[in-house]
């Protein structure tokens, strides 16, 4: 298999049924990415596939073979966040933090196809991934902060 990972080009040998989820995590160390439910029903584990957001615990390998893909390692670093990064901060969305990753990575996904979305678009998007500290509303108000950063 050869993957295109945060623009690192990596070649491995495994089964194709594997989760990406799991080559990401324990075949190549890039543990942003978390496992929660591992049913794709709660977004934990969202990443960008081809610049879309995709739950890597339920997307076999086999079917991304040769695929760009994109982790929360890749978005920004401590020394300098993503525009998305400084509003969560700003917001202080995390609490637990469990699902943090991958509601980032489907914030940014948002973010790219509705550069300035409602609130309306944001639920539709965001509903996908669940928060059991209910963050949903500094989620929403992160979103915006990070939109119009972008736009200026
Ligand atoms: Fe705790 Fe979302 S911050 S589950």
């Amino acid at each position: 298999m050869k993957l295109t990972i945060n623009g690192k080009v990596h070649e491995f040998e495994v089964e194709a049924e594997m989760p990406l989820l799991w080559v990401l995590r324990d075949e190549l160390g890039y543990t942003g990415t978390k496992f929660g439910c591992g049913i794709a029903q709660c977004g934990a584990c969202t990443v960008h596939v081809d610049g879309l957001p995709a739950r890597s615990c339920s997307t076999a390998i086999g079917d991304v073979d040769g695929s760009e893909i994109t982790t929360i390692e890749c978005l920004g670093t401590p020394d300098k966040l993503a525009p998305i990064q400084e509003a969560w901060v700003e917001h202080q969305v995390a609490q637990c933090g469990y699902c943090q990753s991958g509601q980032i990575m489907s914030a940014a996904a948002l973010l790219d196809s509705i550069p300035s979305p409602t609130d309306e678009e944001i639920d539709a998007v965001m509903s996908g991934n669940l928060c059991r500290c209910g963050t949903y509303p500094r989620i929403r108000a992160a979103i915006k902060t990070a939109a119009a950063k972008m736009e200026g």
